[in-house]
């Protein structure tokens, strides 16, 4: 009877939620754990925002949130709508997929206050509300955080930092399974807090010489699994988005 309850105890462990970006899951024993948080790292153009795009909209049914210090909605849709990832905006159409701007382009506050008021009263109370619908879905609610930045640099004092991240992930693990972004070279520093606290620390790469290796995925950590070690090639496609090649 232990053995069985270990067993089944283990099948729960290692439920996984697929990432929406083909190829990635086999890298880490079958996609992001349940209620997680996963950073991705990048220098601008590598492909964080795509990245989150196609997770939010993997699984037509399961809700998704997607909070945005950086883009409005009609750009967000728009740049979906050029690279023909379509099923992001299907899934914000039937109310799947709720887009939350927490940034404002006409007000004197920074993106960062801005941010950092959305995380610390707003997101708590809408927590409340859809703590129950992210209960009925596997892995609760797909949530991506794109990018955190402007928040890192609004709370220089990296020990408030720690406290406000590690109460956000907190928030976030309790209702679904996140991918949240940080701009590289933005305070090398600031980003060190966010990577500690996070479940797992992926790294975009673009190179720029072309070849095979020209845009690279490479897993930095991954709590609780094996993982792929060395950088690996992906690659951008119209209609599909990021990819990890099959070598
Ligand atoms: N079909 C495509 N072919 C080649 N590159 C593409 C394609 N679609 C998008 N891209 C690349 O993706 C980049 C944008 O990625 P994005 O996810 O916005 O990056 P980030 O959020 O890291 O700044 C563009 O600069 C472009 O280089
Ligand atoms: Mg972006």
């Amino acid at each position: 009877m232990q053995k069985l309850i270990g067993k089944m105890n283990n099948k729960h462990e290692n439920k996984r939620i697929v990432s929406g970006v083909p190829g990635f899951n086999r890298l880490v024993e079958g996609g992001f754990r349940e209620n997680s948080v996963n950073v991705v790292i990048a220098d601008p153009g590598c492909g964080k925002s795509t990245f989150c795009w196609q997770f939010c909209a993997e699984e037509p049914e399961a809700p998704a949130l997607y909070v945005s210090l950086e883009q409005n909605l009609d750009s967000v849709l728009r740049d979906c709508r050029d690279i023909g990832l379509n099923n992001f905006e299907d899934k914000y159409r039937r109310g799947r997929l709720q887009f939350q701007v927490a940034f404002s382009e006409d007000s004197d506050m920074t993106s960062g206050e801005i941010g950092l008021r959305f995380f610390m009263s707003e997101l708590p109370k809408y927590l409340e509300i859809i703590r129950e619908t992210a209960e009925h879905y596997h892995g609760g609610i797909r949530i991506a955080i794109d990018p955190l930045t402007p928040l890192l640099l609004e709370i220089p004092d990296l020990n408030q930092q720690r406290n406000a991240i590690n109460r956000i992930f907190t928030s976030l693990r309790k209702i679904g399974t996140a991918v949240v972004t940080i701009e590289k070279g933005f305070g090398e520093s600031l980003a060190k807090v966010p990577l500690f606290l996070a479940d797992s620390i992926l790294e975009l790469e673009h190179i720029g010489l072309g070849g095979i290796y020209n845009r690279t995925l490479r897993v930095r950590k991954f709590r609780g699994s094996a993982h792929a070690e060395t950088p690996q090639p992906i690659h951008f496609e119209t209609g599909k988005g990021l990819s990890v090649y099959e070598i």
